[in-house]
């Protein structure tokens, strides 16, 4: 596995994002899948792939805390692009069981309550959503956060034992700005009012001008601490 990654980096050293997905769309055809958190760059990945292929699937891990402006989006952007975002829910049982013993806003008490939530919420749901896939297409980019800075454009997942592509790796906040002004893609209100990086409502808030861009995630908790495990889990 470890060479077809090598190798598939090397060909797409210079490829852009759509000369990436068009490759991997039709080559993963039936088996590849964006996760999509509504972001600027899921709805520029949204973008291009319905440009290629709108029966691609794309996913929303719907950990029923999202913001309002975010339900809205989804709308939204179904209507825009013709397609139906699939939406997974968190097991209900589980969610139920959190919350009774916990509270509603546990993730603020302990990192390990938060990581409680975040795998109920959305980790468990993420495994039943990459179930059959054998292509993972992200939103990610390395100068998103100290976190991301040595993610590759195709990485090999072990824990979900799926092919990781990431066609954004590379590219600034500024480029996906300019990317979705020129091609008017419908994109999330909030990052008009000071939200850069946008999540659960409880766990997001808005950020200064200047400041990480990150900062208003899980604010509470250090910088190396804030991923929710979708992508950091060895
Ligand atoms: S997070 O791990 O901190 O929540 P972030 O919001 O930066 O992640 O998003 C990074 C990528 O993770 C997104 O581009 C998307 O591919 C995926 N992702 C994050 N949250 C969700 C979600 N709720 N549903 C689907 N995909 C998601
Ligand atoms: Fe729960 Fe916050 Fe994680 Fe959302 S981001 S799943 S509300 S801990």
């Amino acid at each position: 596995m470890q060479n077809l990654i090598t190798q598939l980096n090397e060909k797409f050293a210079n490829a852009s994002a759509e000369e990436v997905l068009r490759y991997f769309l039709a080559e993963y055809k039936g088996v590849i899948g964006l996760s999509s958190s509504l972001s600027y760059e899921d709805q520029v990945l949204t973008h291009i792939i319905c440009s290629i292929d709108k029966t691609a699937k794309i996913f929303t891990l719907d950990t029923g805390r999202f913001f309002p402006e975010t339900y809205s989006l989804i709308d939204n952007t179904n209507m825009r692009y013709g397609i139906k975002l699939q939406v997974y829910f968190p097991d209900y049982q589980k969610v139920e069981q959190m919350v009774t013993e916990n509270g509603i806003n546990l993730f603020y008490e302990s990192i390990e309550k938060r990581h409680l939530c975040c795998q109920i919420r959305k980790i468990e749901p993420l495994k039943r959503a990459l179930k059959g896939l054998k292509v993972w297409v992200t939103g990610l980019r390395k100068s998103q956060s100290v976190t991301r800075k040595n993610m590759q454009l195709v990485e090999y997942d072990q824990d979900d034992d799926i092919i990781k592509l990431n066609p954004l790796i590379n590219w600034s906040e500024e480029d996906v700005k300019s990317f979705v002004k020129t091609h008017n893609v419908p994109y999330n209100r909030l990052h008009d009012k000071g939200f850069p990086s946008i999540g659960c409502q409880p766990c997001t808030r808005a950020v200064k001008e200047g400041e990480d861009i990150r900062s208003g995630r899980w604010w509470w908790e250090n910088p190396e601490h804030r991923e929710c495990g979708l992508h950091q889990r060895n």
